[in-house]
């Protein structure tokens, strides 16, 4: 037998071991949670079910073994070796809660849409786990990662803890992050499901849409980050659904999660979103979170009563510590208890994962006469605003990571939750000094006068310019805040050199645009942020991010002009009528009504070229196969990101074209690669609410090869059979 068959042979072998000892550890999992309830006492079992927030707050203490200023504790049972539930935030790093008298200082990765901007499942993967080993080491066994909730406006405060406007892309990039949380013995969770998708009215907001609609938008990428992930716990959200609670929903609990998708974990609510007992449970809740987030301790006494007086069935109460049990024995929490050793935590390494992470999602907007990457014969630099001098933002919220040394920017921002305002410490302008002979001169950017007199004297200035962005609140506008455009309009007419770095959370406007020679979004880009952004305008590193969202050029562009609940008193009851663009979300939204976005979704620009070429698309299991080639026929090495978009020939979909696939590819100068996408056959098809099946209609299919939703390069036609799958098959 030749070597290449022999190799072939070894893989088969290796994969089908893996995925055997995988489903093994699943049965097991099983096995050992069943006898686990067996033994548990009815008062054991309500332990496990009711959770506490772990930090002193209100007046309330939090539980002596709750690890001081973590998201939450769950009592374990010792007798029975099973460990409580140290529960820390979030999907940027190890955070402490605000009310925290002393925050523990840990890694922070860039925001979560910079790692989605990286369309690069193994940068996820290395991010999560990466903070999963901090959890670990840190006590932890639950981390409350997974932020997969769909950008459906870019004012929503908490863009910035997730991955996009599209279901594949974010459903790829979230489970990939799980996956590299929950290989350190982590539980990780996903979350907030589903359609938590603003923070306006968040915990009362009543979210419509029509279950096709929502199948294909917000719901597919839950349904995928569960396939790829494989998250031991699912966050239920705030928000109602057609007027029910998330948390006590049982459509989305019973019959989509743990019905049609087979979820076998468990579903925890949000810190404050159990609203009752016997719903709740009936309804798919597993665990109440948070105590005394909630206005009653529903599954403490009140559960108990409830399976005592038969209201709630026991085999109910069993299985929700059966899928908590199930969760902890399949992801090893049992058998590699964490432990509180931070001093085992790799913080260089960590730092230089996230750095890694950061320069993989940073995304070159415009670059005019190759103003970028920078050249070292500037003599005089000015760096503007930003507070570029002292480090680089970070997002409001329960997801805050503290920097070591506390923020090098204090007391900005409120005071109290989702603030104060955090920078970390890694300034770029530092990091440009240490790489260019230039004289750097800062200016903090306020004085849009007097900065544009530094630009003036200056060679080339470089403005940064930062949008805070928050858990519990929203932006009423998708413009850059105090007088930033003004700034950057000044210094850009006194100087035509003038290159505008972004730290956003979310997709901002740009009056300024064509004034400036070149603009870089850099999200929040985490512990060496820094140094990511002063390799990348250097071009130390490709430019190697593609926008993950659409940035409009105005807010009129949006389905809703005005965000819904905005202003309203506080407890007013409203309606988000997710109807009006359904499925057609982002990029499909500005396809369907043939609007040009300021750029677009996939949208980012690389120091070299590439060639691409060959395309092909073949139909094969059910999908389509697409193969093409990528040359970079430029001087640099550097990376690649095409885009396969799928389009129905004739029509009949939410919106003219979906992404189906992408690739990622590092190739070095002159360097050429054959690839192949595997078109998620969901893609193909749309879901059909009489039947509950996906269905692929018989007919033409066109596949777009692209390096943007706005830049085709080439496609081809394929005839697809009709094929109908159930609703959670692919
Ligand atoms: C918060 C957030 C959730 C977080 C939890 C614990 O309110 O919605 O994302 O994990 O409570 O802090």
């Amino acid at each position: 037998m030749n070597k290449s068959n022999e190799l072939k042979k070894l893989v088969i072998a290796t994969a089908v071991a893996l995925l055997c000892a995988q489903a093994h550890a699943a049965d097991n999992a099983d096995a050992r949670a069943t006898q686990a309830v067996a033994a548990l006492t009815p008062d054991e079992k309500i332990k496990l079910v009711f959770g506490y927030f772990s930090t002193d707050f209100n007046g309330t203490k939090k539980p002596e073994p709750g690890i001081e200023g973590a998201a939450g504790f769950v009592y374990g049972i010792e007798r029975l070796g099973i460990p409580a539930q140290q529960i820390t935030d979030a999907g940027i790093g190890v955070a402490t809660q605000p009310a925290a008298k002393t925050p523990r200082v840990r890694t922070a990765l860039p925001a979560n849409i910079a790692i989605a901007a990286s369309w690069n499942p193994d940068t996820g993967f290395a991010g999560g786990a990466m903070i999963g080993n901090e959890a670990h080491l840190s006590g932890h066994n639950v981390m409350l990662a997974g932020g997969a909730d769909l950008q459906r406006d870019p004012r929503n405060g908490r863009n910035f803890e997730y991955a996009g406007e599209d279901p594949l892309l974010t459903g790829v990039m979230v489970g990939a992050q799980i996956r590299g949380i929950q290989s350190n013995h982590v539980i990780s969770t996903l979350k907030h499901f589903a359609y938590n998708d603003q923070e306006t009215g968040r915990f009362i907001a009543d979210v419509k849409i029509d279950d096709p609609a929502g199948r294909m938008s917000d719901l597919l990428g839950f349904q995928i980050a569960i396939e790829r992930g494989n998250p031991g716990s699912v966050m239920c959200s705030y928000n109602r659904l057609h007027g029910t609670y998330a948390c006590e929903n049982d459509f989305l609990l019973n019959k989509v999660l743990k019905g049609d998708w087979g979820y076998k974990g468990y579903v925890m609510s949000d810190w404050g979103g159990t609203h009752s007992t016997i719903p709740a449970a009936l309804a798919g809740l597993d665990q109440q979170s948070g105590w005394p987030f909630d206005k009653s301790p529903y599954f403490n006494g009140a559960l108990l009563e409830s399976v005592q007086n038969g209201h709630v069935p026991e085999a109910r109460l069993n299985d929700m510590a059966h899928r908590i049990l199930r969760s902890m024995y399949a992801h090893g929490l049992m058998d590699d208890p964490a432990k509180v050793q931070p001093e085992r935590i790799d913080y260089s390494a960590h730092a230089k994962t996230s750095q890694a992470a950061a320069e993989d999602g940073i995304v070159l907007l415009k670059n005019d006469n190759g103003v970028l990457p920078l050249v070292d014969s500037y003599k005089t630099i000015a760096i503007i605003g930003g507070h570029a001098d002292a480090g680089v933002l970070s997002g409001g919220g329960s997801s805050q990571v503290y920097p070591e040394g506390g923020s090098p920017v204090p007391n900005e921002g409120p005071a109290q939750f989702p603030g104060p305002i955090v920078y970390h410490r890694s300034s770029p302008l530092q990091a440009l000094a240490a790489r260019l002979h230039a004289k750097f001169v800062y200016h903090d950017g306020k004085d849009a006068a007097a900065a544009a007199t530094l630009a003036a004297g200056s060679d080339l200035a470089i403005v940064f310019a930062t949008q805070w962005t928050a858990e519990s609140v929203d932006q009423s506008d998708i413009k850059l805040p105090h007088g930033q455009d003004a700034t950057i309009a000044a210094v850009a007419a006194a100087n035509r050199k003038t290159v505008v770095v972004l730290e956003t959370g979310s997709p901002v406007t740009m009056p300024w645009l064509n004034a400036v020679g070149a603009v870089v979004e850099a999200w929040y880009p985490g512990t060496n942020g820094g140094e990511a952004i002063a390799r990348v305008l250097t071009g130390e590193v490709d430019a190697a991010g593609r926008l993950p969202a659409t940035f409009p050029a105005d807010e009129s562009q949006l389905p809703r002009p005005k965000l819904d609940g905005l202003g309203l008193p506080e407890g007013t009851r409203f309606s988000v009528d997710y109807n009006v663009e359904g499925a057609a979300v982002g990029y499909k939204w500005f396809d369907k009504k043939g609007l040009t976005p300021l750029f677009a979704f996939g949208h980012g620009l690389s120091y070299t070229t590439f060639s691409y070429g060959k395309l092909k698309a073949t139909p094969a299991n059910g999908t389509v196969n697409v193969s093409f080639n990528v040359e970079n026929t430029g001087k640099r090495d550097g990376k690649a990101v095409p885009q396969v978009y799928v389009s129905r020939v004739g029509g009949g979909w939410e919106a003219p074209k979906r992404l189906g696939g992408w690739d990622k590819l590092a190739l070095r100068a002159g360097e050429s690669r054959d690839t192949t996408v595997v078109i998620d056959p969901r893609l193909l098809a749309v879901f059909d609410g009489r039947s509950h099946t996906w269905k692929i209609a018989a007919g033409e299919y066109k596949i777009t090869l692209a390096t943007a939703a706005d830049a085709p390069l080439s496609a081809v036609t394929v005839k697809v059979p009709a094929r109908a799958f159930a609703a959670g098959a692919k």
